[in-house]
């Protein structure tokens, strides 16, 4: 392809297996607003432009089509299985005893893989929305976070790791008090974190934690997620794009303000892996991070672009008699309990 990158020449960070993971990837979830067959030419395009990371879960509804694509790639040469880097995650409805291998196999059969590179528990609960769901929407069965009932999930994650059929594991949407919670019980440790990160929300301590821990953190909605579902969207949230340390920044290189979200998170240790469909913004995703760094002043001024702005807030999670979404995240430094 004309002007594709050397995935060669993307930089490469080292998880705590040893293996190598590309400092970029790209997201593969709708927002309920893109289809299955635009997400997966999406990702045809972004092989041939050299991505070599996907992120991909069973929840986003498309990983049959995107399968399709990574087996045409395979088939035709453009890349091999081992060039790629490839994540899955088990959605929160198949959390109990025996769902995470079937959930997994699903996922393997849909991808047309014999393994990910990754698999996920994509929330550390249960609690199950369905797709395209509104902000309002409650499940009466959800229950609040329980190390134990995580335990569960962990337990069967390890043994699909020892099959062979992720290569590592990963958690999502975690906070301290909850790491450390299940971290001494894990036999087999995550390699990755995905979290939510951008530069008004930063999740400082998390990330010092991951690190300080050994775990490779994969930043969601790295760009401020500005296509989220309805049921993301909070009046006061912040743009990203639109905050002036970004701005200045983007005028200064004469690039688009998603671009200086995307170096940044780079430089500071942590993989993005912003969505898109639209061919002239993946690929100036990928380039992004091949030249023209921000200086380390531009690095101090995005840190100032903190906002403490979650977008994600996941309240459809929220268990009969929670106060409100903050009961996700833990706010004062301990597993909020449910109700009692
Ligand atoms: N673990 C989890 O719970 C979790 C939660 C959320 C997301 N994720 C993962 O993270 C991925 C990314 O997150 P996200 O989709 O929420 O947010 P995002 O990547 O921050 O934002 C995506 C939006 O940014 C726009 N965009 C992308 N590149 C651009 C560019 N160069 N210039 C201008 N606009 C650009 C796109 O608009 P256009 O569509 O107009 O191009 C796209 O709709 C997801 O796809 C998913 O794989 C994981």
């Amino acid at each position: 392809m004309a002007d594709s990158v050397d995935p060669g020449a993307v930089p490469q960070f080292t998880l705590s297996s040893g293996s190598k993971i590309p400092c970029i990837g790209m997201g593969t979830f709708g927002s309920d607003k893109y289809a299955p067959p635009e997400v997966s030419a999406a990702v045809a395009g972004a092989i041939r432009f050299g991505y070599r990371l996907f992120d991909c879960a069973s929840v986003y509804g498309n990983e049959d089509l995107i399968g399709q694509v990574f087996e045409e790639a395979f088939k035709a040469g453009t890349v091999k299985r081992e060039e790629l880097f490839i994540n899955s995650k088990v959605w929160n409805d198949m959390h109990g005893r025996g769902d995470v291998l079937l959930s997994l196999a699903q996922t393997l059969k849909d991808l047309r893989l014999d393994y990910v590179d990754a698999y996920f528990v994509h929330w550390p609960f249960p609690n199950y929305h369905a797709p395209g769901c509104d902000g309002e929407t409650r499940n009466p069965g959800s229950v609040p976070f329980s190390p134990d009932a995580f335990m569960t999930v962990w337990t069967q994650m390890e043994r699909i790791c020892d099959m062979g059929l992720a290569k590592h594991l990963g958690m999502s949407n975690m906070t301290i008090p909850k790491l450390e919670a299940v971290l001494p019980r894990c036999r087999i440790k995550p390699a990755l974190i995905e979290m939510e990160q951008h530069p008004c929300f930063q999740q400082q301590e998390l990330f010092d934690y991951c690190v300080k821990a050994g775990i490779t953190v994969i930043g969601y909605s790295p760009i401020g997620s500005p296509n989220r579902p309805g049921r993301d969207k909070s009046p006061g949230d912040y743009a990203d794009t639109e905050e002036p340390e970004i701005a200045a920044i983007a005028e200064a290189h004469g690039i688009h303000p998603a671009l200086v979200c995307l170096k940044w998170a780079v430089q500071r240790g942590s993989i993005p892996i912003p969505f898109s469909v639209h061919e002239k913004n993946y690929q100036s995703n990928l380039r992004s991070v091949l030249s023209d760094p921000l200086t380390e002043a531009e690095m101090a001024a995005v840190k100032k672009a903190e906002r403490n702005c979650r977008l994600v807030k996941g309240q459809v999670f929220l268990w009969p008699g929670a106060k409100g979404w903050e009961d996700l995240w833990d706010m004062d430094g301990k597993i909020t309990p449910g109700p009692r």
